[in-house]
């Protein structure tokens, strides 16, 4: 098993533990949870994706002699929502899970965020382990310890909370239909351009055919190098925003799926790069985007509505909106930039 290690302050509190296969293999009941005493139950919260693989793993750990249940969210956005929260601590209480349990996300990002707000808040603080079963989720979402749900906007209310354990396999990635492929190389290509020059000549090279092992290994090193540095989002974690200020405002605002607007997403915050911080690849970063099947534009979204969601985010001070710009392909700064200086980029991608 290939394992990477999440710090905070220098203290290990996450393992990433990928290796292909490992789902269907009988060591994964054991990789997969933490030796500690006191733990009776493990509550598995899945998604349609990923029920069967859900219901595989719960029946391994159930023959270990833990109690085990599963509790299917609704898809995509509309399970990370407070009513899915609500409904996810009911189901909790009527199965009796208590302080010493165990929560396991299985399933996409919305999962993984799901889970992990609810692992966080409920009876203030259980333990959590994800398995991604999206090479989004491999990727970014499962890793970093950032929990969620969408008020009004992306991930406007959350908490902190590191997985315990986040248990990938390659294997499952690889048979995943192309969108899914397509979507997640959204955040792999991102994390190539903050942090891996490497993975973003991989992903030119071979495509949406880049080994998913060596993909998912390489993002997964640059998020651990930067959250391991920086947990609660004051400095060098605000790099893996790239691409997402204008990315969630055009996901809520057009309703897609968060790994074509953060491809939108970047496309703006590339412009604003060239002309904000001297990014002359601008049109290479582009071209991968295009090749790999994510959009450069997008139709039918108005710039005022946005703009808007763009003044929802969080990332905001009085001198204007702090951006991550790239002054080159793993050269990320954090930089404010004018409301309208964001607004007349919106152009490159169609928004006007
Ligand atoms: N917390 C973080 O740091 C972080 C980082 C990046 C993204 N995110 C969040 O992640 C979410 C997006 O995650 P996503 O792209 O995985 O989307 P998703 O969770 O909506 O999953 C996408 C689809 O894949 C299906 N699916 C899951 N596993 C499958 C499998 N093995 N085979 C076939 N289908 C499968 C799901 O049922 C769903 O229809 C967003 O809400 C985003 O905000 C969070
Ligand atoms: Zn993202």
């Amino acid at each position: 098993v290939e394992e990477k290690i999440i710090l905070e302050a220098g203290v290990p509190v996450s393992r990433v533990r990928i290796e292909a296969g490992i789902l269907d293999s009988e060591r994964a009941p054991s990789l997969l949870l933490p030796e500690r005493p006191g733990r009776a139950g493990v509550a598995f919260v899945t998604h349609a994706g990923a029920v069967e693989r859900a219901a595989t793993l719960a029946r391994a750990v159930a023959a270990t002699g833990l109690r085990t249940a599963v509790h299917v969210i609704e898809d995509r956005e509309a399970g990370k929502t407070i009513a899915s929260a609500e409904a996810a601590y009911l189901w909790l209480n009527d199965i009796g899970v208590t302080r010493g349990d165990t929560i396991v996300g299985v399933g996409g990002g919305t999962v993984t965020d799901l889970a992990g707000f609810v692992a966080a808040t409920y009876l203030r603080g259980l333990e959590v382990v994800l398995v991604p079963t999206t090479l989004l989720g491999a990727v970014d979402a499962a890793i970093g310890g950032k929990t969620g749900v969408n008020v009004g906007g992306k991930n406007i209310v959350g908490a902190f909370r590191h997985p315990a354990v986040v248990l990938v396999d390659p294997a499952v990635l690889e048979g995943l239909p192309k969108p899914l492929l397509v979507e997640g190389a959204a955040e792999a290509v991102k994390a190539g351009l903050i942090g891996d020059p490497v993975l973003v000549a991989l992903y030119e090279r071979e495509g949406l055919s880049a080994p998913i092992a060596q993909v998912v290994s390489r993002a997964v090193d640059v998020k651990a190098r930067i959250v391991s540095g920086d947990f609660t989002e004051q400095g060098e974690r605000m790099h893996l925003n790239y691409g997402h200020t204008v990315g969630h405002a055009v996901e809520t605002a057009a309703g897609i799926p968060h790994g074509h607007a953060v491809a939108v997403g970047m496309v703006v915050a590339g412009a604003i790069s060239e002309s904000h911080a001297g990014f002359a690849e601008r049109a290479r970063q582009d071209r991968l985007i295009e090749s790999l099947g994510l959009p450069i534009r997008i139709t039918g979204v108005r710039p005022g509505d946005v703009m808007r969601l763009v003044d929802l985010d969080k990332k905001r001070d009085d001198r204007g909106i702090r951006m991550v710009l790239l002054e080159a392909i793993g050269r990320p700064v954090v930089a404010p930039v004018e409301r309208a200086t964001v607004e007349a980029a919106l152009t490159v991608v169609g928004i006007d």
